[in-house]
């Protein structure tokens, strides 16, 4: 059984406390553990070793294959995803020090981060479960499943101390990103959006189309009822169509206000301006008005892997005409749902309850991290 049975805060200082009775104090660490080592796994890695709080205890490869090399430059221990010995020695084979099978990696870590491929996350719950260990899955798992749902500025409180969770989708936590401080000002909130998603990522050669518009057919689909798994209290519905690029979605959203809003554009773009991980930019004055150059300006901050995990909003394709409110955004894919899944860490061990707290201290690191 590891340690971690419950968290808990006492004054300004950091005590855990475990089953077996051992205090970790300040200067000790959650031990994470990172199930599927590819695009998102990375970059969770990546983002929990910028972290002062948390520490990788190992990563899991499938396979001796492309990535095990960036885990050994790293520095994070490589497990096989797999408990069969067979399976472990290949790695040494290959030239690579294995640790072990996934419940080796489990045993000493506190938490595990599943970022298996979609739909497969489901069949490892089991294992977290029986090992006692805290789980988060990523947006390809159902929320039927995880029972418990999470974006940083919609239900972090709710997660606190929870046994598990799922961070949503890219283009879910995008659509939280924006629509949750809209409806914490109206109260009331009802929201059509069109999905424009990227074919593939960048690194994936099987999945397409690479010559046609593809609409999803299953109406409506997932993302904008994903909302409603961490802010029930918006009324939202999306259709999806899959084009022909690999960085970025765009979403077009139209959001009906409650009379007596008192907002204007100005102020909407003002709210959006005071949360974090929103960045709003004129695409007239600035020259970026495609997701070509919204992925430019972002390899230019300096992020590994030229990662954007703010939502990008376009100034001028925002408009309020009465209680309709127009806007468009962007979404990096690969990166938006990083820095969720940090704090939804903290908000797991119950180490940190304020969301802002939370995201600051994410995003301090992750900057700092890059040296940006
Ligand atoms: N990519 C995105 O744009 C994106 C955005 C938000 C959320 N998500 C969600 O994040 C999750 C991961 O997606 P991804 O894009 O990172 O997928 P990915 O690039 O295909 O990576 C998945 C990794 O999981 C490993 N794996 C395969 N079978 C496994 C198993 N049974 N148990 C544990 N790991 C296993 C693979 O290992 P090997 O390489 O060793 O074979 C691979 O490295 C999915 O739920 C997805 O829906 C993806």
């Amino acid at each position: 059984m590891n340690c971690v049975v419950f968290y808990q805060q006492i004054s300004n200082d950091l005590l855990i406390e475990g089953l077996q009775g051992q205090v970790i104090g300040e200067g000790m660490t959650i031990k994470v553990a990172i199930n599927g080592y590819g695009t998102i796994g990375k970059r969770v890695a990546d983002a929990v070793d910028a972290q002062d709080d948390m520490e990788i205890v190992g990563v899991t490869k499938t396979r001796p294959a492309f990535g095990c090399d960036l885990a050994v430059r790293k520095g994070y221990p490589i497990y096989c995803t797999f408990d069969e010995q067979e399976r472990i020695d290949a790695f040494g084979k290959a030239g690579y020090e294995c640790h072990g099978g996934l419940s080796d990696l489990l045993s000493v870590a506190d938490i595990v981060v599943d970022c298996s491929p979609g739909k497969v996350g489901a069949s490892n719950k089991e294992k977290y479960q029986s090992a006692g260990v805290k789980w988060i899955f990523q947006g390809g798992e159902k929320h039927a499943m995880t029972e418990l749902s999470y974006t940083s500025s919609a239900n972090h409180q709710e997660n606190l101390n929870a046994q598990g969770t799922r961070v949503v989708s890219c283009n879910t936590t995008g659509l939280s990103r924006t629509l949750v401080p809209l409806y914490n000002h109206c109260g009331e909130l009802s929201v059509e959006c069109t999905m424009i998603r990227r074919a593939a990522d960048p690194g994936d050669s099987n999945k397409g189309p690479i010559n046609a518009i593809k609409p999803v057919l299953k109406v409506p689909s997932h993302h904008g009822p994903d909302v409603m798994t961490v802010k029930p209290q918006i009324s939202i519905n999306s259709m999806a169509v899959a084009v022909p690029t690999t960085i970025m979605h765009v979403h077009v959203i139209v959001a009906t206000l409650p009379e007596g809003h008192g907002l204007t554009t100005d102020k909407v773009l003002s709210m959006w301006d005071s949360q974090p991980r929103i960045i709003l930019m004129n695409g007239g004055e600035t020259g970026i008005t495609t997701t070509a150059e919204v992925m430019e300006f972002a390899r230019d901050i300096g992020r590994k892997w030229g990662d954007l995990h703010e939502i990008f909003v376009w100034k001028d394709g925002v408009k309020l005409e009465g209680n309709t409110l127009y806007y468009f955004q962007a979404i990096h894919q690969e990166s938006d749902v990083i820095p969720e899944n940090v704090d939804a860490i903290r908000a797991l061990m119950g180490v940190e309850s304020d969301w802002n707290k939370s995201v600051s201290k994410t995003d301090l690191a992750i900057s700092k991290y890059n040296n940006i």
